[in-house]
Formats: structure tokens, C-alpha cells, sequence
């Protein structure tokens, strides 16, 4: 889309990272925003090919409105993939921005666990689709807030399209593993690295919908692009329990330690979903083997997997016990 300028929020992230690279190589202009413009944090992203013409970096907090407005200034699309903490005041600012700048469309970054964690309103053993909420009772009862910040900003987000007119759509990605192109560990990847390095935490188990980080940009842009896209779309095609993802990798890397089966406790497993919506849209995806090897050969290339002397024991990402 030559010409086209769309705007990427928390551009330096590690889903960002990769959808600005998919951005960049289909001609988009585009206007990232970070929070720190050191080089460290953005190099990566001014390293990208079309880079120098056609990215531009804005230092933008989602919770300063003003700072949003700046950045989204101009442009036909956003795309929206902020995390935890500024949830909805964020969700809110960018989505406002968006109407003030008349933007055509706006992509929210949701999750499956907007959508996985309902054990008593959907019927038992029926395929999860776009229309199960997960239930944000049920989740503060079990302290588990990343859900419940995800289903309030992913409704906030569409009752305000609903109410104003702004074309918003959401994506659900399940748990997000792949090479990274920024320098630092996200926590999915760090879920990853856990699983094979071994630690002291224990682990749930847990069925767990895994997808490629490459194939969430795809899936990003394809919801961007195409015009019969409306609301949610889960993103969360290969389902596999966390004991059964631990056998597959000790079976493929025996080298490494990984954790032993004893540090995984039981929970009921929810009913699977499904990805069908996306893919009637032509989204195809990578199979688990190839998102699991990659990211493997990635962690290996860039030595997180290595033990360094005096270094703290590997911890299992504290934002997986709050799903
Ligand atoms: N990774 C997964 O497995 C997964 C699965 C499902 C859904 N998701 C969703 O996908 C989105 C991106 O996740 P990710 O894994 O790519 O996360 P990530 O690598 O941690 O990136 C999060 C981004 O949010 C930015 N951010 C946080 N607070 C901000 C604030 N107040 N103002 C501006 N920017 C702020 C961070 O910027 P700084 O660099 O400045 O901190 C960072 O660029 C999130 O909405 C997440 O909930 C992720």
C-alpha cells in the first residue's frame, strides 16, 4: 500500500517489531510509537529494510493523550498492541486520536484469553468462537487480571466503534512464539526459554493455543486490508497442553535440561477454539514444528538459552500467573 500511512503503538514490542517489518515491505508510511527513543530500545527498527524513508518514530505515552494525537496525526489506520497496565485510559486515548485524525480503520491487539476463561457460560465441550467473552467475575474470584484487563479494553474498544461510527476490529492472539527482532525477551518467548532451561517455579498445565509471531502480522494486516473484516478474530490455531509441549521438546532437544514433568501441577483444560473466521478470510499459518524450531535456532543463535555464571535461576514470566 504505497503512500498509505497507518500507525503502530508500542512499536518496539515483539509482535510490533514484526508487523512493522510486514508494513514496511508492503510500501506503508509508517509512524511508530515507543516510549523511550534510546537507540537500544529502536535500533532494531531503524534497521529495517525502508526504514530510513519511510518510518518514522514518535515518543508517545499511551496514558498522555496529546502524545497519542501527535502520532496518529495523519494516518488512514492504527494499529493498537499496547499491554497490561495502561489497558483501557490507553485503549481509550488511541481510539479517540484515531476518530480526531478520521482514521479509517483501527486494529486492536486483544487476547485469547479474552475469550478462553468462561468454564460456566459457554456450553460444555462446544468449540470457543468470537462470541465467548471470557468472564471477568469468574477471573477476579481466581486473581487472574491480564484477563480481565484484555475483555474490559477489547469491549471498550468495540462499544466505541459501535457508538461513534470508527471502524475497530480485534484480533486474539493465542500464546505468541517465533524469532524476535528486538533485543530484549518478551514474556511469551520467555515462557519458551523457561520450558527448556528449567527452573524452580512450578507450571500449570494448561491447554495452551500457540501461534507464530510472523503469521499475527500477517494476520494484523490482513484484518487491516480487507474490508469484510468486522469485530473479533481469534488467532490461535495450534492447541497442545503444557505437558504435552514439554514432551515434544525434550523429545527434540535432548541437550537441554528442561523443566521435569514433577514442577507441573493440574487445571482443567478449557475447550478448544477455533481460528475458522480468520482463515474464511485467506489467513493461513506455519505448523507448531517449524514456530517451535525457529524460535529454538533463534534463542540459541542470540545465547539465551546458555546458563551464565552467577545468574539468577531461570523464572517462569510472572504475567502467566496472572492467566
Ligand atoms: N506475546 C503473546 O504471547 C501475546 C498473546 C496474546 C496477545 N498478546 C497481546 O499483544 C500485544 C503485544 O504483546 P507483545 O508480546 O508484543 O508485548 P511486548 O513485546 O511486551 O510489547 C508491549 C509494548 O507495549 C508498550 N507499552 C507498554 N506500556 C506502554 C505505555 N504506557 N505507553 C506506550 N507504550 C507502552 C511497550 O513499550 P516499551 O518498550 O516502551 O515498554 C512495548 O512496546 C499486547 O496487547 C498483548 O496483550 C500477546
Amino acid at each position: 500500500m504505497a503512500g498509505v500511512s497507518v500507525c503502530v503503538t508500542g512499536a518496539g514490542g515483539y509482535i510490533a517489531s514484526w508487523l512493522v517489518k510486514l508494513l514496511l515491505s508492503r510500501g506503508y508510511n509508517l509512524h511508530g510509537t515507543v516510549r523511550d527513543l534510546s537507540d537500544t530500545k529502536t535500533s532494531h527498527l531503524k534497521r529495517l529494510q525502508n526504514a530510513a524513508e519511510n518510518l518514522r518514530l514518535f515518543k508517545a505515552d499511551l496514558l498522555d493523550y496529546d502524545t497519542m494525537a501527535a502520532a496518529i496525526a495523519g494516518c488512514q489506520g492504527v494499529f493498537h498492541l499496547q499491554m497490561l497496565a495502561p489497558a483501557v485510559t490507553g485503549t481509550t486515548n488511541v481510539l479517540k486520536a484515531a476518530s480526531a485524525a478520521k482514521v479509517q480503520r483501527v486494529v486492536v491487539v486483544s487476547s485469547m484469553v479474552a475469550v478462553e476463561i468462561n468454564p460456566k457460560g459457554w456450553p460444555e465441550g462446544k468449540v470457543r468462537d468470537e462470541n465467548c467473552w471470557s468472564d471477568t467475575e469468574f477471573c477476579r474470584k481466581i486473581k487472574s487480571w491480564y484477563p480481565v484487563a484484555k475483555v474490559i479494553s477489547e469491549k471498550a474498544a468495540l462499544e466505541y466503534g459501535r457508538q461513534t461510527g470508527l471502524d475497530v476490529v480485534t484480533l486474539n492472539p493465542g500464546l505468541v512464539f517465533g524469532p524476535l527482532l528486538q533485543p530484549t525477551v518478551n514474556a511469551s518467548s520467555q515462557f519458551l526459554i523457561y520450558l527448556l532451561k528449567g527452573g524452580p517455579d512450578g507450571v500449570r498445565d494448561k491447554l495452551w493455543h500457540i501461534v507464530d509471531v510472523r503469521d499475527v502480522a500477517d494476520a494484523l494486516l490482513l484484518i487491516y486490508e480487507s474490508p469484510e473484516a468486522s469485530g473479533r478474530h481469534i488467532c490461535a490455531p495450534h492447541v497442545i497442553s503444557v505437558r504435552d509441549l514439554l514432551d515434544l521438546l525434550k523429545s527434540k532437544y535432548p541437550d537441554y535440561t528442561c523443566l521435569t514433568k514433577d514442577a507441573i501441577y493440574n487445571m482443567d483444560h478449557p475447550a478448544p477454539m477455533t481460528s475458522d473466521k480468520l482463515k474464511k478470510l485467506g489467513w493461513s499459518c506455519r505448523t507448531l514444528e517449524e514456530t517451535i524450531e525457529d524460535t529454538v535456532q533463534f534463542c540459541r543463535g542470540a545465547r539465551f538459552l546458555e546458563d551464565v555464571d552467577g545468574a539468577p535461576p531461570c523464572r517462569f514470566p510472572p504475567l502467566f500467573n496472572m492467566i
